[in-house]
C-alpha cells in the first residue's frame, strides 16, 4: 500500500514543476523520496580563458570556478556528485518548517539544515616565500576574521542597507586554529593546479579533510587572491588555498588585505556560488534571498547599485568587492552551507 502511495507521489511529480509541497504527510523513511526540481543546476560556469580583464584594476575572475571547469572535464564523476551534493542540499532545505519533521533539531536523523554549533578545526599549510613572510599574527588575525564573519561580527556590518537588513544571518560557524605546518620554498607563482597540496610536488599533504578545513598559503602568482574546491571533489585537495599577501590581517594584500579572501573562499568550500551566479540576470546562485544580478561588483560599490532591476547584494561576502566593503551572508546562504552538515551531507563528518 504504501508502495503504491509512494510510486503515485512521484507520478504526479511529472505533472507538477516546480513545486516543494511534493507530500505532505511524508515521514522520515520517506526523506529519499522528497524531490526537488534541479531544472536550473549548472555546475560549468563561463569559459574564463575568453575573459579579457578590463582597464579597471579592480576586474577579476574567480579561480575557484575556473578550477571547477578544469576539474569538471577532467573527471567525469564529479558532475554527478556535485549534482548529488546540490539534490541533498534542496532537500534539506525543503524539509524545513515540515510539520512533520522528525526531531526538528540538528544532526542526528534530522534531514533539515543542521541547526548546532559548528566547529571547524583549521590547519593552516604554509609553503613559505621568504620574501612574502606568513606570521603567526597573520594566522591568528585570519581565524578571528573569520570567527568574525561567520558569526555576523563584521565590524563594518552597519553598513548593511535596510533593504538587506532582515536576511543578514548568523552562520554560528567557529574555527579553531588546530596546526601549522610550514615548508620553506622559493616559488614565487603555485597557480591553481593544486600542487601546493602534494608533497610530491613540493607541497604539503592534506591533514584529513573529512574532519579538517586545509588552508594552504603560498604565492599563488597572476593577481589571483585565492581559490577553493567544492564540496563533492577530491578529498586529497579539499580544501582552500590564499596567497600569501592576502591571508590574515596583512599591510602587504592593501584593499585585500583583511582577511575576506579566506571567508569568501571558506564560503565556496561550504557550497556557496557567487551571489549573481555567474552568468546572466537569470542564472541563480541557487539562494532564494540574494537579488538576481548579472555581474560581479568591484571596489567599493555605492547603494544602490541596480542590476537586473534590483539593487545588488554587493555587501556580500560571495561579491568581488573589496575586504572592507564585503560584511554578510544571508540566511539563504546559511542554509546551504548547513544542509552540508545535516544527516547524508558532504561535510557531515565534521558534526558526528
Ligand atoms: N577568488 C577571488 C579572486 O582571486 C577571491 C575574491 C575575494 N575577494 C576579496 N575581497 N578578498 O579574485
Ligand atoms: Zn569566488
Ligand atoms: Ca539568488
Amino acid at each position: 500500500m504504501k508502495k503504491i502511495m509512494l510510486g503515485l507521489a512521484a507520478l504526479s511529480l511529472l505533472f507538477v514543476a516546480c513545486q516543494d509541497e511534493v507530500n505532505d504527510s511524508f515521514n522520515e523513511d520517506q526523506t529519499s523520496q522528497i524531490e526537488v526540481d534541479m531544472s536550473d543546476f549548472y555546475v560549468f560556469t563561463d569559459d574564463f580563458t575568453s575573459l579579457t580583464k578590463a582597464a579597471n584594476s579592480d576586474e577579476r575572475v574567480c579561480y575557484s570556478m575556473k578550477v571547477l571547469n578544469e576539474k569538471l572535464l577532467a573527471n567525469p564523476g564529479l558532475e554527478k556528485k556535485m549534482y548529488d551534493v546540490e539534490k541533498h542540499t534542496r532537500q534539506a532545505i525543503s524539509f524545513k518548517g515540515k510539520p512533520t519533521n522528525p526531531g526538528g533539531g540538528g544532526g542526528g536523523t534530522d534531514p533539515t539544515p543542521y541547526t548546532g554549533t559548528v566547529t571547524i578545526p583549521v590547519i593552516v599549510n604554509i609553503l613559505e616565500d621568504p620574501a612574502h613572510p606568513v606570521t603567526q599574527a597573520h594566522i591568528d588575525s585570519q581565524i578571528d576574521v573569520l570567527n568574525d564573519d561567520y558569526n555576523n561580527n563584521n565590524s563594518h556590518t552597519s553598513g548593511v542597507p535596510a533593504e538587506f537588513a532582515g536576511v543578514v544571518a548568523d552562520a554560528n560557524i567557529t574555527f579553531t586554529l588546530a596546526g601549522v605546518v610550514r615548508k620553506a620554498s622559493t616559488k614565487t607563482s603555485w597557480g591553481t593546479n593544486d600542487a601546493m597540496k602534494y608533497s610530491s610536488q613540493g607541497g604539503i599533504d592534506a591533514t584529513d579533510p573529512t574532519t579538517y578545513l586545509n588552508i594552504w598559503v603560498c604565492e599563488i602568482g597572476g593577481g589571483i587572491l585565492g581559490y577553493a574546491q567544492f564540496p563533492g571533489g577530491t578529498l586529497a585537495t579539499d580544501g582552500v588555498v590564499i596567497g600569501s599577501d592576502y591571508f590574515g590581517e596583512n599591510v602587504a594584500g592593501g584593499v585585500y588585505g583583511h582577511g575576506r579572501t579566506a571567508t569568501h573562499e571558506v564560503g565556496h568550500w561550504l557550497n556557496l556560488r557567487h551571489i549573481w551566479g555567474d552568468g546572466r540576470c537569470k542564472q541563480d546562485d541557487f539562494v532564494a534571498d540574494t537579488p538576481s544580478s548579472d555581474r560581479a561588483n568591484y571596489g567599493c560599490p555605492t547603494y544602490p547599485t541596480v542590476h537586473c532591476q534590483s539593487a545588488d547584494m554587493t555587501m556580500n561576502y560571495m561579491d568581488y568587492v573589496y575586504d572592507d566593503c564585503m560584511y554578510m551572508f544571508t540566511n539563504g546562504q546559511n542554509d546551504r552551507m548547513r544542509a552540508l552538515f545535516a544527516t547524508g551531507g558532504a561535510r557531515e563528518s565534521f558534526v558526528n
